[in-house]
Order: C-alpha cells, then structure tokens, then sequence
C-alpha cells in the first residue's frame, strides 16, 4: 500500500509523530517536497528528535528513507543531521537515499530570502531557509542539483554563470558585497563527497518497490494552506504541500498512491504571516500557546492559535483526495469550558461556507462558529476511544459530520503510545 501523509492546515499538525507510528508497517518513506523549512518532531523512547530533511521515519531499523527530486537541500543541514544520527547511535547505513536530482540551497538562496523579506511591505514570515530562493532557481532553469556537485567542472560553469548574475543583483538591488566564487565552490564540492555515496536513483528504486509489492510512505512537509498554488498565497511556502506533490516530487504515477491520510491538529496554528480567521485573542493564544507548547519546531518563533476550522480542513480533504483524517494534540483542549469549530465566514454580510479564493475576503472574514461544551477530563491516558470523555467524543463526531471524513487516529500526548487508534 501506498499512503500519502498531508498536513490539512499551516503546518505543524504533527505530521511527524503519525508517519513515526506508520513506518513501522511500510518498508520507504519518502520526503517529496519542501526542504529544511519543515520541522517534524518525534518522540521516541522519551527522546525527541526534530528532523528537518531526513525522513522522520529514519528512526524505524531496517526502514529505507529516501529524499525525493522534489526537495530542495541543504547540504550542510543535512550532513548535521546525518552526523547527529550517528551521534545518537542509529544506524543509517545504507537506509538513506537522496535523488540526484533534487536542487541544492546554496548561501546566496539563505541570504536573499532575508534580504528579500526585509524589504517586503507585506512580510511573509519565512523561515529565511533559502526556499523560495531556491525554488525560483529550479523553475528559473539556474538551479543546482545534487549530482552537479559530482562534477566539478559542470559546478564550476554552473556556480559562475550563478554568481556573474547574482553578485550584480546582491550589490545594486540589496547593497549587499556578493558572494566569492572560491569559497562557496570549495565548501560545496566537499558536501558533494560527502554525500556522494547516497546520492541514489530513488525514482527507480521506489517503482521497483512497488513491482516488489513493497509499501511506501510518502511523508509531507508544511501544510495544504502553505501550498504554492492552493495555499493562503503569497503567504505560502514554495512547493506543492498537497498530495499531487509527492508524484512530481518522486516519479511515482498517480496511479500508484493507493491512499492520502490528512492531519490536523484539534484546534489551528499558524507559525509566519498570512490570514488566520478563526485566530484566538492574544491573551487565549498565549495561554494556548503554553498549553500546546506552540512554539516553531524550526525557527523557535511563537506559533499564533485558534479554534479549528472545518471550512479550510473540508477544502484540504478535496484538494487532496484524503479519505481518513488523524486529529493531533486532542488533549490540549482539556479542562476548556467552551469550544468552537468554525463553519463558515461572514463577509460583507455574505456567509461563505466555502473557502473563498479572494485573499482580501480571507482577510476580511468574521468566522461563523459553532459553540460546543468542553470537557475537564484529562484525556493524555486515554487508550480506547470510548473512554473519552462524553464531550470530546461529541466534539469528534462533529468534526466527522462537518468534514464529512472518518478519524481513524486521535492523539492525546507526544509519544507513541499517547494514541487510540479507531
Ligand atoms: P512543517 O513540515 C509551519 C511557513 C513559514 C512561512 C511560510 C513560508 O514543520 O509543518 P518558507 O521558509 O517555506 O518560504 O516560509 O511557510 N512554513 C511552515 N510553517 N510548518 C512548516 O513545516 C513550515 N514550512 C514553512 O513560517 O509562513
Ligand atoms: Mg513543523
């Protein structure tokens, strides 16, 4: 079987913890886009880990780990986190497999994204990893991929051709010195050895996979509403977050993704700028926000919170064909007296239940909410669905009724065991 993990919201659903739980059943699991803006954290044996590139099912023996065409990398993150591995004694020799193709951050990328958002009226509150950058190189047909770092001559014509137009852009756009092609060459050709031997044709090794009967998991970054296309633009990320990205990202025919489980956390968070209609106050979103420890796994910065929003998790369920939906951080809503799922918004005295294209009427919308009791139930040792409390299983079926999807996971807690399986 082949199973697509999404994010239903902004990122940070906790994607991480649900792809740990299904490595166990798959044999690959994939990265397919973004790059090391993504921070997914797993905690396993009382430890965690926060993996920004390297599939979070790493940590599963035996299991191999690919990194598809459709990330971009960082070499120096990512040889960090291949060295921290090691560090914490597991084994990846042999399970870590990245596409040749995928394009690679250089400095100037990291740079000109801060640059960029400095002088932007309207921020975007990236993560100034070099994404957009990058991507824009990719498309630009000027980006460099992991297997040009093999070959010093073609980095050499490539890197030059970069910098010649680069340094005059940095300098007469951003007042910024430029970048010294002797520097940046000698530093990546060394990520190139030491990378060189997992660089790896993962498209074919995936589809032969799945001649093999094998399983595949295809774990996604950031989040539907951060998408390129579909997402809250231009306060969105630089990939295709969605379900269609993990085909283009690995070289998998649609045909083949037997399976899209979607992820939402039971309530919103929102880590960068963009709108946000169903955002708490700033005295509950900090109270939230201590509670869920809702604080970026990547950049550190303080994630804004809000009621859950079923108009924007509805949209994610069709735009990414997701028949089964896991609710992270369910626990999180304890001890509260009320709480409400949004439904639809109020603009202009128009009611949407549908999510309106038009940023500005984004922006603009008051949420239309329906108001539920809370629970004073602590849920974190709860094991079996019926054991939850009476208003959190109603506050569930609603959820179900409203996105017209089946939970199949609730997670109440951090670590694996913190879950009941439906
Ligand atoms: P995971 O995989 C939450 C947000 C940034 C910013 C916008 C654009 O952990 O869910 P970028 O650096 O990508 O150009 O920033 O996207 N963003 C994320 N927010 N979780 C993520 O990944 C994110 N990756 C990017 O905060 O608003
Ligand atoms: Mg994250």
């Amino acid at each position: 079987m082949n199973i697509v993990i999404v994010g239903t919201q902004w990122g940070d659903e906790g994607k991480g913890k649900v792809i740990d739980i299904l490595s166990e059943k798959v044999d690959y699991i994939v990265r397919y886009q973004g790059g090391s803006n993504a921070g997914h954290t797993v905690v396993a044996e009382g430890k965690e880990y926060i993996f920004h590139l390297i599939p979070s099912g790493i940590l599963h023996k035996g299991k191999v780990c690919c990194i598809g065409n459709g990330v971009v990398i960082d070499p120096s993150m990512l040889i960090k986190e291949i060295k921290g591995l090691s560090s914490a004694g597991i084994n990846i020799s042999g399970r870590l497999k990245i596409s040749p193709l995928a394009h690679v951050i250089l400095p100037y990328h990291k740079i000109l994204d801060e640059l960029r958002e400095g002088k932007r009226a309207n921020k975007i509150g990236t993560t100034k990893r070099g994404i957009g950058p990058c991507y824009s190189d990719k498309i630009n047909r000027c980006g460099i991929r992991m297997i040009d770092l093999l070959s010093p001559s073609v980095f050499k014509g490539k890197l030059k051709d970069n910098l010649k137009e680069k340094n005059e852009i940095f300098k007469k756009v951003y007042g910024h010195a430029g970048f010294v092609f002797s520097d940046i060459y000698k530093e990546y050709l060394n990520y190139g050895r030491f990378l060189r031997s997992y660089l790896f044709n993962v498209t074919y090794l995936l589809n032969k996979a799945i001649d093999d009967k094998k399983d595949i998991l295809f774990e996604g970054a950031q989040g539907t509403f951060l998408d390129i296309d579909f997402g809250t633009y231009p306060f969105v990320t630089s990939s295709s977050a969605t379900s269609g990205g993990a085909c283009t990202g690995t070289g998998i025919s649609p045909v083949k993704i037997d399976k899209i489980i979607g992820v939402a956390k039971a309530y919103s968070t929102r880590v960068g700028e963009g709108p946000f209609p169903t955002e708490f106050d700033d005295a509950f979103a900090q109270f939230m926000r201590n509670k869920g420890h809702e604080f970026g796994a990547t950049t550190g910065r303080p994630r804004r919170c809000g009621w859950f929003d079923s108009v924007m998790v509805r949209e994610a369920i069709l735009l990414n064909g997701i028949s089964q939906l896991a609710i992270m951080k369910m626990d999180i809503l304890d001890g509260l007296k009320n709480i409400k799922m949004c439904t639809g918004y109020r603009y202009k005295g128009k009611i949407f239940r549908q999510l309106p294209y038009d940023a500005q009427v984004l922006s603009g919308a008051r949420p239309v909410y329906q108001n539920m009791p809370g629970w004073s139930q602590n849920t974190s040792r709860v094991r079996r669905y019926k054991d939850l409390p009476v208003n959190a299983k109603s506050y569930l079926s609603r959820l179900e009724d409203s996105l017209k999807v089946r939970i199949s996971m609730i997670s109440v807690g951090s670590s694996r065991k913190d879950t009941i399986f439906i």
